[in-house]
């Protein structure tokens, strides 16, 4: 193992000098790929966005590709604003996220690091075949297996910071929160993930409370609060430091069940609250609410004359602003539409995904979606078709949009009980009473 303490484990910060800097590097990648070898490929070959690597014994997952997907079009994005890009992957499996940050997003520098030294070989065999400019250039990268916090606070030790850093870690490990945050730039990205679900479910609130500050407890939308508890504790995380965070995508994908949040860091504390507080959901009337710090204690549903709602679940501290940047979500779907990755059959997926986000961060939604089984449930009638239950509520003018977390839903700023009038109307014109 290498001593992380010596000065000469920082990896380096020039781009190489002896490359020339193409003019039309800007229209050409430079970074390109030798074809792998038999060796390689005798171990399982795989191939994501044209790139082939091996996985060996290692950590990896097919499902995940999306994900790294919406990191690798965030970096380029990166890059293409500010001319340089250097990315820590700092839990990085077989190196398939560093490789695609190396060949896609044009990365200066990729650390690679994985505290397992049994990927080694894998990762720096997957890493050798980058080309740059035509030559092979072993200084854009480096392979390290230290765990992911002392490589960071390492980096904040020796004041290497990083333009991006991608934390693609296990279950509830908000341990990287507070050491990422020190070891980017201001302004830097960094990429961070929950594997949860039963935390985020609301079954462990005391481990949600530890990990994230926030006391989760069940709520129809646990998904969408599982994004919120891993924002929120990232939020506060940044609070302690003096910084900010705003997050320019989120993504849930339930192969795993796996909660991604794309995260810009800036100078300075929250200005106010409004973005970070309570939720509650009222088991009653069905709708739900944002408390603020200073409701605590104050906290009941309209729908209820006594001062206290046993029907009412609150969650929180949570972060209960957008989920994404609209125009920023809009900025990775234009990417990938000029790199041919939506616009076509095999990227209806992706597209879909990227349109959803943009439809989900209208100001006008709240945190939260309807379920449309729920609606049909109180309403004592079938689960009406979404899209005829959204161009209904459309029509008496409310916000309605799919969300990405789930098919069956409809995110609105539509009471319940006008929704379950919406959907027997619909039901009693099908069935003409
Ligand atoms: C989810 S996998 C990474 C998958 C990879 N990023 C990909 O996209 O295929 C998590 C990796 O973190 C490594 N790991 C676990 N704990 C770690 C730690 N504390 N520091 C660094 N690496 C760690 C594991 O060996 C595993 O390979
Ligand atoms: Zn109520």
């Amino acid at each position: 193992m290498l001593n992380l303490s010596t000065p000469s484990l920082v990896p380096p910060v020039q781009f190489n000098p002896k490359i020339p800097q193409s003019p039309n590097s800007r229209f050409t990648n430079p970074c390109q790929l030798k074809p792998a070898s038999n060796n390689i490929c005798k171990s399982e070959c795989r191939t994501e966005r044209g790139i082939e690597f091996q996985t060996g014994d290692t950590f990896f997952r097919q499902e995940s590709a999306t994900g790294r997907d919406l990191g690798v079009l965030a970096a380029s994005l990166y890059k293409k604003s500010k001319g340089e890009l250097r990315v820590l992957d700092a839990l990085c499996g077989c190196g398939i996220r560093s490789l695609r940050y190396l060949v896609g997003a044009e990365a200066d520098f990729v650390w690679a690091n994985d505290a397992n030294d049994e990927y080694r070989r894998i990762i720096s065999e997957n890493l050798s075949r980058v080309v740059w400019r035509g030559l092979e250039d072993e200084r854009r990268w480096m392979v390290t297996h230290f765990d992911a916090n002392r490589v960071m606070a390492e980096c904040y030790l020796q004041r290497e910071f990083f333009d991006f850093i991608d934390v693609d870690s296990f279950g509830s490990d908000s341990s990287f929160l507070r050491s990422s945050m020190n070891a980017l730039k201001l302004n830097g990205l960094l990429y961070v993930t929950c594997t949860d679900g039963y935390t985020s479910g609301g079954h462990r609130p005391c481990q949600s409370l530890s990990a994230y500050g926030a006391y989760v407890r069940p709520m129809p939308y646990s998904n969408e609060v599982g994004l919120r508890m891993l924002i929120g504790g990232a939020v506060r995380e940044a609070s302690v430091l003096g910084y900010r965070v705003t997050p320019l995508f989120s993504y849930y994908s339930y192969h795993g069940p796996v909660f991604r949040v794309m995260l810009q860091l800036s100078r300075g504390k929250l200005v106010d609250h409004r973005h970070y507080g309570f939720i509650g959901y009222c088991h009653s009337c069905g709708n739900s609410q944002a408390f603020s710090w200073d409701e605590l204690g104050h906290m009941s549903c309209p729908c209820g004359d006594s001062k206290v709602s046993k029907s009412l679940v609150v969650s929180g501290p949570l972060w209960t602003g957008p989920l994404h940047d609209a125009a920023y979500v809009t900025q990775m779907l234009n990417l990938a539409e000029q790199w041919g990755w939506v616009g076509n059959v095999e990227g209806a997926e992706l597209e879909k995904l990227l349109k959803q986000m943009v439809d989900e961060s209208d100001p006008k939604l709240s945190f939260g979606y309807i379920k449309l089984d729920e609606v049909a449930s109180r309403a004592k009638i079938n689960s009406p078709p979404l899209r005829i239950m959204m161009s209904a509520m459309h029509q008496e003018g409310y916000v309605a949009s799919r969300s990405h977390i789930s098919p069956n839903v409809i995110k609105t700023n539509c009471p319940m009980a006008v929704c379950m009038r919406i959907a027997k109307k619909l039901q009693d014109s099908c069935t003409g009473e």
